[in-house]
Parts: structure tokens; C-alpha cells; sequence
């Protein structure tokens, strides 16, 4: 395709064109989906929440005795580059972390060097007519909790739960799943976490219900607090839909987005509410406002070895 641009992709060291970057037939990320992963957007050229999204990577690479050889500044830097070297100011960035090398057998050996991939792609950006008009969204048959047989705060490389889900939603018409915990209440989407209002209280699932504690999730938390918008981790059932004044679900790359109806049944009498379009304004801004942050304190970072060698010479 002429004029395409060309993305690269960091693996173990190396960066070349992502249609040129392999990763060996034995690794465990691939035969054993033996791996974790962060799905990051990068806006003007870096990476959002950058902190939250590393905090989530080492705690889930530590409980998995995963080794994360590089630190949060280094892992930033190469997105950045990654970003930077593919023209894209804005991407969804993929990190994944795999135990390496396949020697036969599920024993762990810690002396093995770990896999790390990153690719950078363009965001191709959800319909704006989606957030004004909401999207349709069914109850999954599945359970995740039963299904993953694994501590759900962990994103694993396999999917295969979410995946199902989504299949059966992609059958109904459905934009996306609802999971179920294992009381059957709501636990989260195929690859977002779910929120409504009820009585003008924003609600979302808690933590225990077994669901990924999503990095968008958190941040949304933070500026329900802040603001002093009452808010609540309770558990909530799918037979409680009438109840919801509004309903929407979040991710890192598409933000909160509106959801109108569950299982055909309209929330909020099928229209984008005012909570909804309140808190999208307040997530936009704090996206900003992160972003300038990140701004400071890598131009603080870009002065300090002028500063350093000023003391170095002063001396
Ligand atoms: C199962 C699941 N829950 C929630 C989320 C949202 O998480 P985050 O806000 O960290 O992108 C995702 C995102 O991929 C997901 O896959």
C-alpha cells in the first residue's frame, strides 16, 4: 500500500518493522499462553497512565513469577520511540510479556529469559455516533470466573472466555458481553469494565466479583471521588437492569462509552444520559491533564543530565 506507514515493533532488544519482528515457534507465550499483557492508547505520542498500566503489569508479572527485566522509565522511553519511529502521535500500544522459551513440560524455570514484545498500531477509532447514541450490549452465558479458573485481576494472554462471550454477543447483534461472577452478578465486558447510575449513585462491580481491575475503571474512580460524585463498588445482577438510570462501559483506548440497552432492554429510556456526558468531559480532561504532567516530568528528565554535568563542572 503506497504512502502506508511503516509500524515497528520492539522484541527482546531489537526494533524493526513490525511485519519483520518474530517471535520463536517455542515460545511459551504461544504454547502455553503462559503470558500477560497491557493494551496502553498513546496520545501525542505517549503513553496514558502510563504508571497505572506498569503498577498492573508487575504486580500480575510478580504473582505469575514472571521476570520484568525493564523499569517503568525504560518501558516508557521505548513506547515513546516505538510511537515516535512509526509516525503515530496517537496508537494502541500492546505490551506483552511472555516466560520464553518452550523447553517441553509446565515447570517454571526462573533463569530463562522472558519474552517482551511491543507493537504500536494506529487507533481506528470507534463511530463518534457511538457516543452520542450508546451501543446494545448482552448478557453473556458464560462465567468468567469458572472459565479463566484463574485470579481474573491477572491479563493473561489467553482470552479465551472474552472471546466466547464475544462471539456469542457478535450472534445477537450485541456490541459487546456482559461476564457474569460467580453469584451470577455483573462482573465485566469481553474487554471493558462495566458502570451504571442508580439512584444518581455511580455504581460499578467490586474487584472481588473476579474482574481485571481496569486501568480506565480506576481513573474514573479517582475523579468520582474528587469531584465528590457519589459513587460505590456493590455488586449488581442483570435482573436489576430496570433500575439503571444510565449504564456504560470503559477501556483505555475507547474511554467511557454509553450503553442504551442490555439484552434489548432500554436503559435510561434508550438516551445517553447526563452523568455519562459529565464524566466524559471530566475523563477527557484528565487525560490532558496526565499527558501534560507526563510532559513535565519528561522535560525534567531531559534537563537533568544538562544539570548534572553543570555540577559535575562547577566542581
Ligand atoms: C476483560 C477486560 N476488562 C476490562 C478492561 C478495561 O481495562 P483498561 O481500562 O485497563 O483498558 C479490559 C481491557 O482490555 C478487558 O479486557
Amino acid at each position: 500500500m503506497r504512502g502506508a506507514k511503516t509500524l515497528y515493533a520492539y522484541v527482546n532488544g531489537k526494533i524493526t518493522p513490525a511485519d519483520k519482528a518474530v517471535v520463536s515457534v517455542f515460545d511459551r507465550g504461544l504454547v502455553l499462553g503462559d503470558g500477560l499483557f497491557e493494551t496502553v492508547r498513546a496520545w501525542n505520542g505517549r503513553p496514558q497512565f502510563f504508571g497505572l498500566h506498569y503498577a498492573r503489569l508487575a504486580k500480575s508479572a510478580k504473582r505469575l513469577r514472571l521476570r520484568l527485566d525493564m523499569d517503568a522509565a525504560a518501558l516508557e522511553k521505548l513506547v515513546k520511540r516505538l510511537c515516535a519511529k512509526s509516525g503515530l502521535a496517537d496508537a494502541v500500544v500492546r505490551i506483552t510479556l511472555t516466560r520464553g522459551r518452550y523447553l517441553g513440560g509446565l515447570a517454571i524455570d526462573p533463569s530463562l529469559p522472558p519474552t517482551l514484545i511491543i507493537t504500536v498500531a494506529p487507533v481506528s477509532g470507534l463511530p463518534p455516533e457511538l457516543y452520542q447514541r450508546g451501543v446494545k450490549v448482552a448478557v453473556s452465558s458464560i462465567n468468567k470466573a469458572a472459565a479463566s479458573g484463574l485470579d481474573s485481576a491477572i491479563k493473561s494472554t489467553n482470552y479465551l472466555a472474552n472471546i466466547f462471550a464475544k462471539a456469542e454477543a457478535d450472534r445477537k447483534g450485541a456490541y459487546e458481553a456482559i461476564l457474569l461472577g460467580p453469584q451470577g452478578e455483573i462482573a465485566e465486558l469481553s474487554t471493558s469494565s462495566f458502570f451504571c447510575v442508580v439512584k444518581d449513585k455511580v455504581l460499578t462491580p467490586p474487584i472481588e466479583t473476579g474482574i481485571l481491575p481496569g486501568i480506565t475503571r480506576q481513573v474514573l474512580l479517582r475523579i468520582l471521588r474528587r469531584e465528590k460524585i457519589p459513587c460505590g463498588e456493590v455488586a449488581l445482577f442483570p435482573g436489576e437492569t430496570d433500575m439503571m438510570e444510565e449504564a456504560f462501559l470503559c477501556s483505555s483506548i475507547r474511554g467511557p462509552l454509553p450503553i442504551t440497552r442490555i439484552d434489548g432492554r432500554k436503559i435510561g429510556g434508550g438516551k445517553v444520559g447526563p452523568v455519562f456526558r459529565k464524566l466524559r468531559m471530566l475523563y477527557d480532561r484528565e487525560c490532558e491533564a496526565d499527558a501534560s504532567s507526563a510532559a513535565d516530568a519528561s522535560s525534567a528528565a531531559d534537563e537533568a543530565p544538562a544539570r548534572a554535568r553543570t555540577q559535575g563542572l562547577q566542581r
